[in-house]
């Protein structure tokens, strides 16, 4: 599946060679990693970007891109768990990343279209997180609006409205990104999938074919490769759709970007990327790894588009995760509690156009040695008082344990030899040991079961025709070459038999 941005020629990048040294190795080529590359680089340090796949191949390139500070109901969930001036600090870590990136965007030619957001609900519990959300946004100091009817073609019960904010096309973001960094010396580097980092500054990155040297590693890998810092407990991954279609009508379409405020749980906007207006419709996420049907979650957002938007008709349909820390806040900052030759960023929970560029801004003063913002003091990784989410982490890692236990005890049906039909899999045991088949494109592959991670067994993906793994979301090819999350090893193969 590929998303409407990925659907063009994209400019490649070689592969990194070994023994090359850097003041600083940034881990990722999404938002995140070449904004903070840039900022680096412009800073005068000799930066490399090491991107295990292409530019855009994770999140950034799969996301719906809107650059908002209306975030559905974001910030009524973070005034439940923290202070006022918690949630000053979030926004205006937006405003800076929301900021920030329209005036490069400007600067640099890319398309920006400003919209206003729009948080609606269908139900009356809905209008209640309307209401929250309308209140929270006030006290924030944004200036929302609360609206009867945002003018959507469905029924609604009340709305939140931000005015001015902006949507675009990522892959442009990112591609003129990656020939900004070039322009300041940065050097970007694509197929160099990082697996391990050791040393203690400067620092040993290990590449699948190389090993580098940096004095600084920032990882933005969405969640982070290394598991020193524990982030993949601290959060949820959470996989979602979206669909571009053709409508017949395209100056009819709403002039807004919408997200519900309650189930079903819908995004909207419009894309005029490739000079074609189309609407954009995500939803039906869930946690990674563990639906009863990936396609069904896509079938589902398809249907009730064609519903409310008759006459649509599918271009593009695709998934994609982001991570969502306990406490609802963005982890930004050190690796690991008092160290920060490494640094990571995570827990956008699908807000990380404006939050990812407030990371950058963030990671590269620490780098640099600049004046680290005041704003990012709350959302730092490692903080003193930073527990607030600890009931939901108790509960996330006890939901993790047990499906660990429960996935390994699941009684399975024993290998017989039967491959699984074109685009299915399943896990099988063989002489005892979960083994993952699939068939996809003619070719039936055995790989282990076990995730390289901790151990998760894999569940099949009848989307994306992957193995994702319900525990802390990674995800593997059918071929058990990692995809991403935070596993940086593939499932081992057992053996592979053609079909035909
Ligand atoms: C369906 C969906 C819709 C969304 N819509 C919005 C929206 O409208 N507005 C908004 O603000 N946010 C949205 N988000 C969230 C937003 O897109 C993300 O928060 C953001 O793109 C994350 O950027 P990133 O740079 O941190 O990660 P990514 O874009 O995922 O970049 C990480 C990169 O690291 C690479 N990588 C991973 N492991 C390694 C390794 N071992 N070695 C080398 N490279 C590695 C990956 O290949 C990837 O390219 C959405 C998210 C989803 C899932
Ligand atoms: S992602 Fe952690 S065990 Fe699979």
């Amino acid at each position: 599946m590929r998303s409407l941005w990925l659907d063009r020629p994209l400019p490649s990048h070689p592969p990194v060679e070994g023994g090359r040294s850097f003041d600083v190795v940034v881990v990722g080529a999404g938002i995140t990693g070449l904004t903070t590359a840039l900022l680096l680089a412009r800073g005068g340090a000799r930066v490399a970007v090491l991107e295990a796949r292409h530019v855009g191949a994770g999140t950034t390139g799969n996301t719906t891109a809107k650059v908002s500070l209306l975030q559905g109901t974001k910030l009524s969930r973070i005034s439940r768990r923290h202070t006022a001036g918690t949630v000053g600090s979030y926004v205006t870590a937006n405003v800076e990343g929301q900021q920030w990136l329209l005036r490069w965007c400007a600067d640099h030619d890319v398309p920006v279209e400003r919209r206003p957001a729009v948080t609606y609900a269908t139900t009356p519990e809905g209008r209640d997180d309307v209401v929250a959300e309308f209140e929270a946004a006030r006290a924030a100091g944004l200036p929302v609006e609360f609206l009867d009817d945002p003018g959507l073609p469905f029924p609604t019960t009340g709305a939140v409205r931000l005015a001015d904010q902006a949507q675009l096309d990522p892959l442009d973001v990112l591609l003129a990104l990656a020939e900004d960094v070039a322009a300041h010396g940065g050097v970007v580097f694509e197929g160099s999938r990082v697996t391990g980092v050791s040393g203690h500054g400067p620092y040993r990155l290990q590449v699948e074919h190389a090993e580098v040297t940096a004095d600084r590693v920032v990882l933005a890998t969405g969640v982070p490769i290394l598991d020193r810092g524990g982030f993949f407990a601290r959060l949820k991954p959470l996989r979602s759709y979206a669909i571009a279609f053709d409508v017949p009508e395209p100056d009819a379409l709403p002039e807004v970007m919408a997200l519900s405020a309650d189930r079903p749980r819908r995004s909207l906007r419009t894309s005029s990327t490739g000079g074609t207006t189309r609407l954009l419709v995500g939803g039906a996420g869930h946690v990674t790894g563990r639906a009863e049907s990936e396609s069904a979650s896509l079938a589902e957002l398809e249907e009730w588009t064609v519903h409310h938007f008759p006459g649509a008709r599918v271009t593009h349909a695709w998934s994609a995760q982001d991570y969502r820390c306990s406490d609802d806040l963005p982890a930004i900052g050190a690796l690991h509690p008092g160290a920060d030759g490494i640094l990571a960023a995570t827990g956008y929970d699908k807000w990380g156009m404006a939050t990812g560029v407030a990371a950058a801004l963030t990671l590269s003063a620490t780098v640099l040695g600049g004046e680290v913002p005041e704003w990012a003091y709350p959302l730092r990784s490692f903080r003193p008082g930073r527990a607030s989410g600890a009931d939901r982490l108790l509960r996330n890692n006890a939901t993790v344990a047990a499906r660990l236990v429960s996935d390994w005890a699941k009684p399975r049906v024993h290998s017989s030899g039967v491959v699984p039909p074109e685009g299915m899999g399943r896990v099988e045991l063989d002489d005892g040991r979960p083994v993952a088949v699939s068939t996809v494109g003619g070719t039936t592959t055995r790989v282990s079961a076990v995730c390289s991670h901790l151990g998760g067994i894999v569940t099949w993906n009848d989307a994306e025709q992957s193995w994702d793994c319900p525990l802390h979301g990674s995800r593997f090819c059918a071929d058990g070459t990692v995809l991403e999350g935070p596993a940086t090893e593939p499932l081992p193969g057992v053996d592979e038999d053609q079909v035909d």
